[in-house]
């Protein structure tokens, strides 16, 4: 393997992604390649100092959009794209999916004004590959109380909240079926494991 790929982990809070991604880091070192797992909103210090405001500070949906998206431009330029111009993996906790999904599928923002905010934050670069882990909203609420840790503004947010993310979701699984790789997160760790490393080996031989 010598040319890397960018590729993204994407789901609602609870479905358990973040718990996938180290492992799958570590099989793609295993083929010989140099993997750089990061995260958004953050992966560089500027985007986790708006992580941190996003995650805890109140404010107004738009506003929110726009913050997520400059940190994501931060990462584009001074992560991701040097990463894949040394032909390093990226693996991503999470991108510009989410934005569809939480800011325009939950919250309801217009989804064309934040496509051109898109293609003006990171032009000609789209995830090779991303991988949704999809789990019903009550089981992923469930999972995430069994964490019992401090919920962030995001997760204190309600089912419903969470069912229009997941519907936004499926929604771009549907539209770009050849990038975006819906794995069924319900079921117990090794399951879902053998299902993503399934469906990884099926993508990238
Ligand atoms: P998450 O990735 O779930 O991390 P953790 O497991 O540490 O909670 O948290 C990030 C939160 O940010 C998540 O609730 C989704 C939200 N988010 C958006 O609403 N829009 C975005 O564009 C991104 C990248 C994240």
């Amino acid at each position: 393997m010598t040319t890397g790929r960018f590729i993204t982990f994407e789901g609602i809070d609870g479905a358990g992604k973040t718990t996938h991604l180290e492992p799958l880091a570590g099989a793609i070192r295993a083929r010989g390649a140099e993997v750089v797992v990061t995260r958004e909103p953050g992966g560089t210090p500027l985007g986790e100092r708006l992580r941190d405001l996003v995650l805890h500070e109140p404010m107004e949906g738009t506003t929110e959009a726009l913050l997520m998206f400059a940190a994501r431009r931060e990462h584009l330029v001074r992560v991701i794209e040097p990463a894949l111009a040394r032909g390093a993996w990226v693996l991503s906790d999470r991108f510009s999916d989410a934005t569809f999904a939480y800011q325009c599928g939950g919250r309801g923002l217009d989804r064309g004004v934040f496509r051109a905010l898109a293609s003006l934050v990171h032009p000609h670069r789209n995830p090779d590959a991303t991988f949704l882990f999809d789990l019903e909203p009550g089981l992923a609420l469930e999972r995430q109380r069994a964490q019992s840790r401090d919920p962030d503004r995001f997760e204190r947010e309600a089912a419903e909240f969470f069912r229009k993310v997941r519907d936004a979701y499926l929604e771009r699984a549907r539209e770009e079926p050849a990038r975006v790789h819906v794995i069924d997160a319900s079921g117990g760790l090794a399951e879902v494991r053998d299902r993503l490393v399934r469906e990884f080996e099926r993508t990238f031989p």
